[in-house]
């Protein structure tokens, strides 16, 4: 299947969903609202990676960078992380994300911010242990400075949509392997591009990026 400028393999897809963890009965509820209102959410394979990344760094608190309506945080949650930032600007999104885990059991251990992501991190001095960025692909690269210094020892910054979403990743590709200059006019696939050189030539991260759901590039702070 080709989705934007990428192929996509369905069989692979459906074998890492198969043997991946299933949805709670919230968690489901959250991917039929999204499919019926083909809203991009992290997706279930995804979802598991950040259950993972969760349990992996025994996050006490993670920052997310775009929260929707709270998919992606509920898997933070099953990882067992003590609390969840979501920040979101469109106030109905995350009115609904708090009714889905309040039905779950997950609202109070999370914090529920209103607004620009970049204006609320200002807010938060740390340390975070797992921050999730999901938000304006331009502003990618700023979300990592913002974090950067705030991440605990250990700590994970994972960025959704490395692979396939808004960005031309052709673009971003050629631009990484071979130098091309990226689209003057087209700010997202800049971003993706930028956070991408960024987190991988950090001399403080490890990065690697995961080829699940719509790609995670995942960076972990050195000790
Ligand atoms: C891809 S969706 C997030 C999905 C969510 N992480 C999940 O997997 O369930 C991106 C969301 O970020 C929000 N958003 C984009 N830029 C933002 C910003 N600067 N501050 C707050 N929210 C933002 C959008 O309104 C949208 O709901």
């Amino acid at each position: 299947m080709i989705d934007g400028d990428q192929t996509v393999d369905e069989s692979l897809v459906r074998f890492v969903r198969a043997t991946g963890p299933d949805h709670t009965d919230v968690q489901a509820e959250m991917a039929a609202h999204a499919e019926a209102e083909s809203f991009p959410n992290v997706g279930r394979g995804a979802g598991a990676v950040l259950q993972l990344l969760a349990r992996l760094a025994d996050a006490e608190t993670v920052f997310e960078f775009g929260s929707g309506f709270g998919y992606s945080a509920s898997w933070f949650l099953r990882g067992g992380a003590g609390r969840v930032v979501l920040t979101e600007f469109d106030e109905d999104e995350l009115a609904l994300g708090r009714e889905f885990l309040t039905d779950a059991g997950l609202a109070e251990r999370c914090v529920f911010e209103s607004g620009d992501a970049m204006e609320t991190v200002e807010r938060y001095g740390g340390p975070f242990d797992v921050v999730l960025v999901d938000h304006q692909k331009s502003r990618y690269p700023e979300a990592f400075e913002a974090v950067r210094r705030k991440l605990s020892p250990g700590g994970v910054i994972v960025a959704d949509n490395v692979t396939r979403g808004p960005a031309s990743f052709s673009a971003v590709l050629d631009h990484l392997e071979s130098g091309e200059p990226l689209p003057a006019d087209d700010d997202q696939t800049a971003g993706t591009a930028e956070y991408l050189d960024r987190v991988r030539t950090a001399d403080e991260f490890d990065t690697a990026v995961l080829p699940v759901g719509s790609g995670l590039s995942v960076s972990v702070k050195r000790r």
